[in-house]
């Protein structure tokens, strides 16, 4: 399956420019001209499938405690940032069908959830991205979610993800049908990009936050980077619709 790469997400969303896994985010980095996010996808109390990185509520919300136990009801009064709120998977597909975008949607499972999380979005993501004219690329760190994707939603595309790249990861890559290899950009050996190149997976690197670095990645041969810094990159995006920040 050849699956069509812009070389920048928007990493969490709007990177570091917009409140993280939030639909701000999303609409200033199709504004910014980029023409993919990433964003993390966990379940909640309820098991609505919702946007958020951490499995606890503190770090980018008013809110306390695990997002596994917080009920919607709940969920959905918190700031995100901003005002934001912590939005559902749902909308934040509707976001990107409306502009276009390439989402990457990490499957981000609480611990022990590993499964139900996994067949949330995969069964969700069927539906949501029906007849998308830009289908996802869904990964995990969670092996065990993207063999749940493989098997629940074998039509979307998957992608490996790994901190470090461990030694038998193509036999992974092979056993989970997937695309894509994504890594930590510093733990990225030439061992693993040539075996990589070799076999036609294409690698993505997070997250890369300096143009040096974004700058040596490429020559190396990898393909695409996740960035929270949006405002380095914008000149670079392919589509750049002008940017007013800060309103
Ligand atoms: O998917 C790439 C990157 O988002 C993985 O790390 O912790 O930011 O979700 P994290
Ligand atoms: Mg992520």
């Amino acid at each position: 399956m050849s699956l069509p790469l812009p070389r920048w997400f928007a990493h969490r969303g709007g990177g570091a420019l917009a409140p993280e896994n939030t639909l701000a985010g999303i609409r200033l980095a199709a504004r910014m001209g980029f023409a993919a996010v990433e964003f993390d996808v966990m379940q909640s109390g309820d098991g609505t499938p919702v946007l958020i990185h951490d499995e606890t509520l503190e770090r980018t919300t008013n809110g306390r405690g695990l997002v596994c136990e917080t009920p919607d009801a709940r969920l959905f009064t918190l700031d995100a940032g901003n005002g934001e709120r912590v939005p559902r998977y749902a909308d934040a597909v509707a976001a990107c069908r409306e502009y276009g975008l390439l989402a990457n949607v990490e499957i981000k499972p609480a611990t022990g959830f590993e499964r139900q999380t996994a067949e949330t979005v995969a069964r969700r993501s069927s539906e949501l991205w029906q007849g998308a004219r830009v289908p996802p690329l869904i990964s995990s760190f969670s092996l065990e979610a993207l063999e749940i994707a493989r098997d629940l939603a074998p039509q979307i595309p998957r992608g490996v993800l790994f901190e470090r790249v461990p030694a038998d990861w193509l036999s992974t890559v092979r056993r989970l049908q997937a695309v894509t290899l994504h890594c930590a950009a510093r733990h990225l050996s030439d061992d693993v990009l040539a075996e990589a190149q070799a076999n036609g997976i294409a690698v993505l690197c997070y997250t890369v936050n300096t143009e040096n670095a974004a700058k040596s990645l490429f020559s190396r041969g990898v393909s695409a980077v996740f960035t929270d810094r949006l405002d380095l990159f914008v000149s670079e995006t392919s589509a750049y619709k002008g940017l007013h920040l800060g309103g």
